[in-house]
């Protein structure tokens, strides 16, 4: 052990360094003043000191202030030949360990000394327990830190990928309010847009359980307030709904109770465009850091989207725009076929009504219908225009066309879908069509739609070496070339609203 021993009776520290030195303690080091300990203390270690209550230049109450600052576990024991009940009290109130009254025999010493070790033993086992403890707990907390911080990843990472993944903005408002739901505590969450010109809010998405029968459709704007007051704030604002019920009638009285609302604008180039309302029970709308950040993130990345998307559908509708006036300029050419794709378009959307095809199958026939031929782009005029039956190999050029025709809207992005009614509007229901020869059900749907269209207008229009077919001869035709050169379904649906 290293001891230290401050005494002013030199014969005293003498005698009791000797003695711990038989003992075989590893230092003892003796101080006659308290001037002269304070400077050891500051630059060197140990495990325990014996002070004189009374030093010529300081008091030994004093001295074990320092030695305590210095080592809270450090055991002091107090000398004195002189103890008071007062001194002794408030040594021991300041952290002395023990206490020799003087005389003491070496024995006392030793037993002291013994008493000593087992408590400083006892005291840095304790310090050693709340460092670990408190190690533990810190380990815990960056732990529950990191936790977070990799939840909070994940969950940008989900929006980002869902939001990513969205192609069209009739998938993209119901994401918004699906993922708002799903990553924070909202119970509901409701997507509207302000219309330009309008003064009504218009309702896209709508998520989650309803919140006491709160109707978000019925929002009104009659004087704009909602609008204004979203657009102050470049994060969210809470509103509550007591406020827009009594104060602007925003809500005509549809929430029973109260209910707070947090409306998070979505702006496009700095203007506001809508914004994502989520509903929170009871008046205190409660979000957590982490929810915020992921709301104000979720709606920063359906900005994105919508401008993404406005600019792509605005190119596609040039390009479309720009396809339809090849097609329009190749029909020209033709007196005799002049608005055939046209015509075609508009029998294949009755067929597909009749048939109850979907309305993204409708509107597919509509856009992409009117390109059917336009592969004919890459044939000759010379064959196209010709004023007499092809020959063979003319007719083997024509057939290329539903190929070339693909090739040319290949780079649009077109699904296999759109696709298909260019590729395979001359294939036949038997099989015996081109380009690639498939059969009955093989045929995408929309491409038999067309190829019935595409035959009764190719019949009832006049050629430069035939006359038109009448229109009751055309379906007697069309009728004999039920499930052989056409669907049967197709055929039936427009046999019944031509008739009609
Ligand atoms: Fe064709």
């Amino acid at each position: 052990m290293r001891v230290l021993i401050v005494e002013d009776d030199i014969a005293l520290g003498r005698l009791l360094r000797e003695f711990l030195q038989r003992l075989n303690h590893e230092k003892v080091q003796v101080c006659a003043t308290g001037r002269e300990a304070g400077r050891v203390i500051e630059s060197e270690t140990f495990d325990c000191a014996f002070v004189d209550l009374r030093l010529p230049d300081s008091d030994g109450l004093q001295l074990l202030d320092t030695f305590k600052s210095k080592d809270p576990c450090l055991p002091v024991v107090m000398m004195s030949g002189y103890p008071t009940m007062e001194y002794t009290i408030e040594a021991m109130r300041k952290g002395a360990s023990d206490f020799l009254t003087k005389p003491f025999t070496l024995q006392d010493v030793a037993l002291a000394l013994e008493r000593v070790t087992k408590e400083r033993k006892l005291l840095l086992e304790n310090l050693a327990l709340q460092l670990e403890i408190q190690a533990r707990k810190e380990l815990e907390l960056v732990n529950r830190e990191l936790e977070e911080k990799v939840m909070e990843q994940v969950k940008l990472f989900e929006i980002s990928r869902a939001i990513d993944e969205i192609r069209s903005s009739e998938e993209l408002y119901p994401s918004i309010v699906k993922l708002a739901s799903k990553l924070t505590n909202l119970k509901k969450a409701s997507f509207f847009i302000f219309p330009p010109d309008q003064s009504r809010l218009i309702l896209m998405a709508d998520y989650g359980t309803s919140v006491d029968g709160c109707v978000p459709g019925l929002f009104t704007m009659e004087d704009e307030y909602l609008r204004k007051m979203i657009d102050q704030h470049e994060s969210h604002v809470i509103v509550s709904s007591d406020n827009l019920r009594t104060d602007r009638s925003l809500l005509n009285g549809c929430c029973a109770d109260s209910v707070s609302l947090s409306c998070w604008p979505l702006r496009i180039r700095g203007e506001l465009f809508g914004f994502l309302m989520g509903y929170h029970n009871g008046s205190g709308a409660t979000l957590s850091a982490m929810e915020t950040k992921l709301l104000d993130f979720l709606i920063k990345k359906a900005s994105l989207a919508v401008e993404n998307m406005a600019l792509y559908e605005s190119l596609i509708g040039n390009f479309y725009g720009i396809l339809r006036s090849l097609v329009n300029a190749l029909e020209a050419k033709d007196l005799y076929t002049g608005k055939h794709s046209e015509r075609v378009t508009h029998y294949a959307g009755m067929i597909a009504r009749r048939m109850g095809c979907s309305e993204a199958q409708l509107e597919t026939l509509q856009t992409v219908g009117y390109l059917h031929d336009i592969g004919k782009i890459g044939i000759h005029d010379s064959i196209l225009n010709k004023p007499a039956p092809l020959s063979r190999e003319e007719y083997e050029l024509v057939k290329k066309h539903p190929v070339i025709g693909e090739s040319i809207v290949a780079e649009l992005g077109l699904t296999l879908e759109e696709r298909s009614i260019i590729r395979h509007h001359h294939e036949r229901w038997d099989g015996g069509g081109y380009p690639d020869g498939l059969a009955g059900d093989e045929i995408p749907i929309l491409a038999r739609i067309v190829a019935v269209a595409d035959a009764f207008d190719a019949m009832t229009s006049k050629r430069a070496y035939r006359g038109a077919m009448g229109k009751a001869e055309a379906v007697r035709e069309l009728k004999k070339n039920r499930q052989k050169q056409f669907d049967g379904d197709a055929l039936d649906a427009f046999v019944e609203v031509i008739e009609k």
